[in-house]
């Protein structure tokens, strides 16, 4: 059972107020009685439950697709930064996503937030190795050893023996050392860390991928969409 505005607001009618105005207007119907207020508790699986004729669907969980800009934070609220939430609409706000794992403030790229606590939970877990590949700039060459050692794991700060990485270079000139690092876990500053421990420095750092899922090209830093079908399947098979 849930209040009639949240089930209407949870299928897409728009805000609570929206959906007020539309209940006033007589357009929801439950049972084929038109309803008359949002506060009266429904059950969308016993009811019949439509407006304008179209049955009102409650979805649960919403899963968002975002090219992080540089200069948000990843996280729901903060008194002074703005959020990648704040960047959402009221539309996906009021499904109360949150950052699925974190990314730096002045990291861009893929970002999925959602209310599904559960897959968040399984793609962040270690245990599960889901892969993220991210764009690292370097303000320094990489000699085929700094290379090997990153693949095979350096020793970062706080005394922890990174995993096993793949590294593919992506430009290397005298002033432009491009990678891609693919890393299975996500220790807080990993990637910059690592780089350190080679000495070297992140100057740009985007993530590109998490499991099969990669960041939609189309997406400018700041912008969004919900995942596809397709897309949560194969995110829901990566923490396999
Ligand atoms: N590693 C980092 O150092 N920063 C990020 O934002 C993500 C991975």
């Amino acid at each position: 059972m849930m209040r009639l505005d949240k089930l209407l607001a949870n299928s897409g009618f728009g805000s609570r107020k929206d959906v007020k105005k539309i209940v006033k207007a007589g357009a929801v119907m439950i049972d084929g009685e038109p309803a008359k207020d949002v506060k009266i508790h429904v059950d969308p699986d016993k009811q019949d439950i439509t407006v304008y004729g179209e049955p009102a669907e409650y979805r649960e969980f919403i899963y968002v697709m975002m090219n992080k800009p540089q200069g948000v934070l990843s996280a729901t609220e903060d008194s002074r930064q703005q959020t990648v939430v704040d960047l959402l609409t009221p539309e996906e706000q009021r499904f109360e996503p949150f950052p699925a794992g974190r990314l730096d403030k002045d990291t861009e790229g893929f970002l999925l937030l959602t209310n599904d606590g559960q897959l968040a939970h399984r793609l962040l877990s270690p245990k599960k190795h889901v892969p993220k590949t991210y764009e690292v700039r370097l303000t320094s060459p990489l000699s085929p050893e700094d290379i090997i050692d990153l693949e095979r794991g350096v020793v970062i700060e706080g005394g922890y023996k990174t995993k096993p990485a793949a590294v593919k270079t992506i430009t290397e000139s005298p002033d432009e050392t491009v990678i891609h690092l693919t890393i299975t876990e996500g220790k807080y500053h990993q990637v910059k860390l690592m780089a350190k421990a080679v000495g070297n420095e992140v100057a740009y750092l985007k993530r590109l991928s998490m499991g099969a899922v990669s960041l939609d090209p189309e997406l400018k830093p700041g912008e969004f969409r919900e995942l596809t079908e397709e897309e949560l399947a194969a995110l829901k098979d990566a923490e396999m």
